[in-house]
């Protein structure tokens, strides 16, 4: 199988199957991902959450991008590999967003990047586009603008903000993005932005009817603790099962039970 493009996107849409994505961010969890089969894996911000263990994204920086995205793209085959463009890496100009896009590409093996925003990144969309970098717009709930919003709320719940976030929709397709992460918005929202878009949509908390569906992967597993938002799910507790792996491995240490004859050299 040769690697996920952004046709095969396209053509996924047009075929009405579901694109699959998650994120990654290391060595042995890309690898369990791509083996899995899945189409996408979004080397998010979010690594500062479910990795650094920091209060939120924006203290991510691009070097730290740029290391997880190489070490993802080093242990995948298949799955297109989606880096995302963290906090103030693009916001003060759209020279540091094609700098930045650029290096995911260039120095981390990415295909493609992702950006958080819609019409006040439309410019940048298009010159990132046509600097031949595939881009991924995100909108609904973008959490690089938690302090404009207020914290992580569901966007585009009123008349009004509903009728902003279709018009967002337009103007990053219209801009060049290949596609459009939904996060956080009303079903009925999604489903008609999905309708309208001749590009894929991909949902987290956006409801069955976008063209695909992302996780965040430490909530996926069990391994983010924090809290579960309402839109995740969790398919399995690996922090119950490596805790109690440790606790086993501790007792026999202390009771003489490993290392036995058969993990030791004679
Ligand atoms: O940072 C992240 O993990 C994201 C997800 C919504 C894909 O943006």
């Amino acid at each position: 199988m040769s690697k996920i493009t952004i046709q095969d996107f396209l053509k996924k849409k047009a075929g009405h199957k579901k694109i699959t994505m998650l994120t990654a961010y290391d060595y042995p969890f890309a690898k369990i991902v791509d083996e899995a089969g899945i189409d996408a894996i979004i080397v998010g911000d979010s690594v500062g959450m479910v990795v650094q263990g920091l209060e939120n994204t924006l203290p991510v920086t691009m070097d730290e991008m740029i290391y997880h995205t190489n070490i993802v793209s080093r242990a995948v085959k298949n799955a297109m590999v989606i880096g995302d463009l963290p906090f103030m890496s693009y916001q003060a100009s759209i020279e540091d967003a094609i700098r930045n896009a650029g290096r995911f590409l260039k120095d981390a093996g990415a295909s493609a990047v992702k950006i958080e925003g819609g019409a006040e990144v439309a410019a940048h969309i298009r010159a990132m586009t046509k600097s031949d970098i595939p881009i991924m717009a995100h909108i609904g709930l973008t959490p690089q603008s938690i302090h404009r919003m207020g914290g992580y709320k569901i966007q585009g719940k009123t008349e009004e903000s509903a009728k902003k976030l279709l018009e967002e929709a337009h103007i990053a397709e219209d801009a060049g993005a290949f596609s459009l992460l939904l996060e956080a918005i009303p079903i009925g929202l999604a489903k008609k932005i999905t309708e309208e878009l001749s590009i894929p949509t991909i949902g987290i908390g956006a409801g069955p009817y976008c063209d695909g569906q992302v996780l965040v992967l430490h909530d996926v597993i069990g391994l983010f603790e924090r809290f579960l938002p309402k839109f995740a799910k969790r398919y399995v507790n690996l922090k119950d099962e490596a805790l109690n792996a440790i606790k086993v491995y501790k007792e026999e240490v202390e009771k003489g039970i490993f290392p036995s004859e058969e993990q030791s050299f004679k």
